[in-house]
Formats: structure tokens, sequence, C-alpha cells
């Protein structure tokens, strides 16, 4: 998509849609203010016809407007403006979000988000333009890939321009809609993988997958190990998973390296099972096809891979995702069984539904190789963490407060948010085993506590943090559906960091 920052004139401006916006008291933003004046007051009077209140993310769709090169004219509400006057960065992006739906049964080809002087409450320019680059970015996305009717998607523009004040501003604005639409292409990505079903999406497809992305891009290198190289390393964790399936589990590692070979990576680590049926301790039939959506962690890392090549930072990073079934059949571990890790660290496998974190442990061990500054595992870990959280907020648990604090920061500033957890030593011994170093259980309290404390202990002492992503990754009932979360946070980090 084409994406352009300009100062502009509504009324000369030729577009296929305007955008323009209006406070819930009433009064216009200037370029609406403007159009009305051009169309001999024909806004303000349908506004008043049509009873249109300005609430965030009300609209009024009008076609062929007075007096404008504009084919539609599209006003939304942007609510009750803030004490100081400016919009609250919620019922900002809830009217772009509104008005952008809108659009989504149009044949509009183009959209011109005419807001120039818009004050957005402790955001700059360039994240006022981010979102409309990044909630555009967001209506393409429609899954078809095992639907024999494509659905005719009406609504593909080709271009998005974001008007500013002066020139000063375009600079600023034009990066926000290059990071917005680099953000919904990882994100997009992120979703369609999360969506393809178990028997499309294997291990071997998500190998497949990080090596499309990394051709052609001299930044972004792979190495996909099999299961026999996994065995000489000692990832007794990850292939107790693998063992009950007929599909191979793959370690897929890409590096990005934009900065200087010295320059200490930053490691995402995915947690990659292409579907979770709890193996021996197998689990009920209700919703189990949802456990497709079991390696939507990895999904987010190769998302983040897609928007760091678009975006192209001076940063290093090391990506690993651990890919695997988890299927019941003769050779598959059974509980009770004892497995030896990559770490040397043996585990009594009490659930063979806990198996996110054996093949998590081995990828936590293989990583620290890299020597990174850094680890971030992503993993629908835990369903005790959407019990705790629910739907909104990714689970945080980390081992260094301040990378805690800069990942906090970064959910919020990218509206992709988490809530840190506690990882006290006090949790710890709810692992201990009669018969190995430790269980893969620590019983029905705090279970998604323990399943951190169970990773801390692979991580040991580099900086790592753990987001389980459990509740947030995906919806249920009627929009079931990969939401792409947590790219857009993971982008915000690591854009904060180069
Ligand atoms: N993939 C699941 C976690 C999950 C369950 C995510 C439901 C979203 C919704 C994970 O592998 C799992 O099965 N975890 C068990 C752990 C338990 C056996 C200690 C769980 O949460 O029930
Ligand atoms: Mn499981
Ligand atoms: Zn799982």
């Amino acid at each position: 998509m084409q994406l352009h920052a300009k100062v502009i004139d509504p009324v000369k401006h030729r577009t296929d849609c305007l955008l323009v916006g209006c406070y819930q008291d009433g009064t216009l933003l200037q370029d609406a203010d403007t159009v009305d004046r051009a169309g001999d007051g024909k806004v303000r009077a349908l506004i008043k016809r049509e009873k249109f209140q300005g609430k965030a993310g009300q609209t009024l769709l009008i076609h062929d407007p007075a007096g404008l090169k504009a084919e539609r004219l599209l006003l939304v509400g942007l609510g009750k403006p803030e004490s100081d006057g400016q919009v609250g960065p919620d019922n900002y992006r809830t009217a772009l979000t509104k008005a952008l739906a809108q659009l989504g049964s149009s044949a509009c080809r183009d959209v011109t988000v005419a807001m120039s002087e818009i004050a957005v409450n402790g955001r700059d320019i360039e994240w006022c333009a981010r979102q409309a680059a990044e909630l555009l970015g967001a209506q393409l996305y429609c899954y078809s890939h095992t639907k024999s009717q494509k659905p005719e998607t009406h609504f593909t523009p080709k271009s998005l321009t974001f008007t500013c004040l002066d020139k000063r501003q375009c600079a600023s604005a034009q990066r926000g809609l290059e990071v917005g639409s680099a953000i919904a292409e990882g994100q997009n990505y992120a979703r369609e993988l999360g969506n393809l079903p178990g028997n499309i999406c294997t291990p071997t497809y998500l190998a497949n997958e990080a090596k499309r992305l990394a051709r052609n891009q001299p930044k972004l290198s792979v190495k996909v190990l099999d299961e026999k190289q996994m065995k000489e390393l000692g990832m007794g964790a990850l292939l107790s998973v693998s063992a009950g399936s007929e599909q191979p589990a793959k370690l897929i590692v890409m590096e990005y390296k934009g900065a200087a070979k010295s320059q200490a990576p930053i490691a995402l680590i995915g947690k990659g099972i292409t579907f979770d049926t709890g193996g021996i301790s197998l689990k009920p039939g209700a919703g189990m096809d949802e456990m497709k959506f079991d390696m939507c962690g990895a999904a987010s890392v190769l998302g983040t891979a897609k928007t760091l090549l678009a975006l192209q930072p001076a940063l290093n990073v090391v990506m690993v995702v651990a890919a695997s079934e988890n299927m019941p059949n003769g050779r598959a571990t059974k509980p009770g069984d004892v497995v030896t890790s990559m770490s040397g660290q043996t585990i009594e496998v009490l659930n063979t539904d806990a198996e996110g974190r054996l093949v998590l442990c081995d990828a936590i061990t293989y990583t620290q190789q890299f020597k990174p500054k850094a680890m971030v595992d992503i993993a629908t870990l835990t369903g005790a963490c959407v019990i705790a959280l629910g739907n909104h907020a990714t689970g945080l648990y980390s081992n260094r407060q301040e990378l805690a604090d800069t990942l906090l920061k970064a959910g919020i500033d990218a509206n992709d948010k988490a809530w840190q957890m506690p990882l006290w030593d006090e949790y710890q011994k709810q692992l201990d085993s009669n018969f190995a170093d430790m269980a893969n259980i620590g019983g029905r309290e705090a279970g998604s506590v323990t399943a951190a404390c169970f990773l801390s202990r692979y991580a040991k002492d580099t900086p790592w943090a753990h987001l389980d992503v459990a509740g947030t990754a995906w919806k249920s009932g009627g929009a079931k559906g990969a939401t792409g979360r947590p790219v857009p946070l993971l982008v915000q980090y690591l854009l904060s960091q180069s």
C-alpha cells in the first residue's frame, strides 16, 4: 500500500474518501469545517438532520459531497474532548476503527485521513499516523486459505494519505505510517499462520515459512534443526513432546542481523505446538479444535520477523521457534516418564498436556549460546492465565524488573497490553518431584505462575521475560480467529531497543 503524509487542501484534494472529525460537543475539526464551508454548510445541515452526535466511533457517510473533489466524505465522531481539549487515545482509535470498518463494504481504493490539527492526549503525530496505517492494515485481513469460495472483498485500498499541518510534521507522520503498516503486515501474517488448520500448518510448514521469509533477505538467515540434530544436542524435553506424533519436530532458528556483530542480540522464543491434543493426558473433546492456535507464540515470532524485514532496524535479533505436535500414540511420553533436558536437568512428566514448557525449556537452553542481552519467550502456555487475566492482557513474568517495565510500557504504547504476574521463590517448591530434578506441573494453584517458574530454571541468569498469551492470541466464539497479538508489543519493544 502507498503511504503519504502530506499537507493538502481538503477542498481540492482528489480522493475516494475524505475522513474528517467532529467532537461530541458539535465542534468540527478544522478540515471538516473547511469542507462544510466549501459546500455552503451542507455538512452541518446533515449533522442536524441525521441527529449525528459525534460520539466516539459514530459515522456519517456522505456521497458526492457538495463543493469537494472527494467522492465521499466520511465524518467520524471523536467523543468528548478531554479537559485540555485533546482527544483521548482510546476515542481516537475507536473513531478510526469504526470509520475504516464502515469502508469495508465500499469500493474505495484510497483513503485520506484529514484531521490535520488532531491532538491526542499524551501521543505525538507519529503515533497518530501509525494508528491510521495499523488499523487500516488490520481491516485488510480476511481468512480464505481453506474456503472454496474466496470472499469478494470490495475494500482493497491502494493508498492511505494522512494529512499534516506543515512539512515539519510530515516526516514524523510518514515514519508513523510506515511503522503502522509494517506492524499490520506482521500481525496479519501471524493471524494467518494461527488460523491455518493443524493438518496444513505442521512443524514442517512453519519451518518452510521461515525459509520463505528469509529468501532474498540479506539480513535474515534461517537454520532448521531436525529431530536427529536435536537428539545430538540432548533436547530430551522437546523430543518427549513430539515422540507420539507422525509429524517430525523442528527447531527453527532465525537470525536478523541489522547491527554490528559486536552487539549482543535480543532473543525471541516462540511456542509452536501446531496441535495440542494433550498427548496421553488427553484433553476433553469440547473446543479441542482451538488447540490449533497453540502455535500462536511461534506465529507472533514469525510475524515480528516480517515486520523487522519491512523496517530494517539497526538491531540484532535471534528468533527461535520450537515446533511440534502433541499427540498420543504407542511411542508417546506417558505420565511419570522422566526425561533429560538439554540443560542436563531431569524432568518428571506428570502431565503430558503441560508440553509447552517442555519444548520451551530446551529452546531457551539452546538460545543461551547466542549470549543474548535479553530473552523473551511467547507462549499460549496455560489455561490458568486465561482465568487470571481473561482476553485483555497478556501475562508477563520476568527475572529482571527493568525488562518487565520496558515490556509493560511497550504494551501500553502499542495498545497491546501485558500485566505483570509474580515470579516469587515461594512458588518454586510446587515443582518438587520425588523422581527427578523437577516435575512439569505444579498443581492446581497458580498454574500460570508455576509454569513460568519452570521456565525460569532454564533462563537462569540471562535477563528473561515470559509472555503467556493463552488469553490474547486468539478469540473464541463467533469471531473465532487468531488476533496476531503480541506482534505490536514485540515490535514496539524491539524498536525501543534499536
Ligand atoms: N496449550 C495449553 C494451554 C491453553 C489451554 C491455552 C487452554 C489456552 C486455552 C497448554 O499446553 C496446556 O494444556 N496447559 C495445561 C497445563 C496443565 C496440564 C498444568 C492447562 O493449562 O490446562
Ligand atoms: Mn497442553
Ligand atoms: Zn499447549
